[in-house]
């Protein structure tokens, strides 16, 4: 049986291109067939994810607007042949893409793969819905970092779930700093999954090598680091096993850690004067 995953998020830039394309190498690697879906139309990113920049012929409007068939579309991945990209369009708008084509094409898709990652513009607006409205049997992932902004925008996409009649998502925390939740600083993932009231699929930590990684135009799945450790525990999840949660933030920091940590120092406020005075 196949499973279609959305990847959403109120506020933009929380990890979702990042996080839905390392599972969907990790879950091709574990033998799946996997297909990634850019729906960022306009944005797209995953070709530049894979190493596909240079070989989009076709893009998902070009299959929408009877151009090319599914297939043509289609790009396998290098040196992965379980995971194929369907590109979203560059010069075009959300508004432009039907959700009837959309949805005859995931019903396509789901008849030959395990897996189908669909990889969503940020907020609640046509790119997500047009996502929502095009069938029934979508997942929903909800991607946000630990702060109040993105709790609140999860908010919107929860009740947008909740107004379509759509199961409530599965929430993925990330850019976790243990640090900081351990300082109080910052919500755990627990905590997160509690404020919203919605399970927990899973946390990753922040972590230097996700940078570096696209640096190499490389995913931190393909590096040696927490991450990747993380995402690995995400995809066992994806596919119905039960790993356990790390729960950043919960282990003891050593004595060091605790004591020498450095703490915010707060600038005087400059009386009367313009707030960059002492620039
Ligand atoms: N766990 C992490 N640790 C450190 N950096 C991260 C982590 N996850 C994501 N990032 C960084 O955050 C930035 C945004 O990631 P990404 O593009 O995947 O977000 P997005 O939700 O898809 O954004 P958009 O809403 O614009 O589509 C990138 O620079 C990425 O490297
Ligand atoms: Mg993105």
């Amino acid at each position: 049986m196949s499973s279609t995953f959305v990847f959403a998020s109120g506020k933009g830039g929380v990890g979702k291109s990042t996080l839905s394309a390392s599972l969907a190498v990790l879950l091709a690697r574990a033998g799946r067939s996997v297909v990634l879906l850019d729906a960022d139309l306009g944005l797209r990113s995953q070709d530049l994810f894979l190493g596909l920049e240079n070989s989009v012929v076709y893009d998902l409007m070009d299959v929408a607007s009877g151009k090319c068939l599914l297939s043509q579309a289609l790009l396998e991945a290098p040196d992965l042949p379980g995971l194929s990209l369907l590109p979203a369009a560059q010069f075009v708008r959300a508004k432009d893409l039907d959700p009837r084509k959309l949805k005859k094409m995931l019903s396509l898709l789901r008849k030959e793969h395990d897996f189908i990652l669909i990889d969503c513009p940020a907020g609640l607006e046509r790119g997500l819905r047009n996502v929502l409205n095009a069938g029934r049997g979508l997942e929903t992932i909800l991607v946000l970092t630990p702060d109040d902004l993105c709790v609140r925008d999860g908010e919107q996409v929860i009740s947008l779930l909740e107004e379509k009649k759509l199961p409530p998502p599965r929430l993925l925390v990330n850019r976790l700093q243990p640090d900081l939740i351990h300082a109080g600083e910052m919500y755990s993932a627990r905590t997160v999954a509690q404020v919203l009231d919605v399970p927990l699929l899973g946390e990753v930590p922040e972590d230097p090598m996700v940078y570096r990684a696209q640096l190499r135009r490389r995913l931190p799945v393909d590096f040696h680091c927490e991450a990747r450790t993380a995402l690995l525990r995400i995809a066992d999840r994806l596919q119905g096993k039960d790993p356990p949660f790390p729960d950043y933030g919960r282990k003891k920091l050593s004595f060091l850690r605790r004591h020498f940590a450095p703490r915010p120092r707060e600038l005087a406020p400059v009386q009367g004067a313009p707030a960059d005075r002492d620039r």
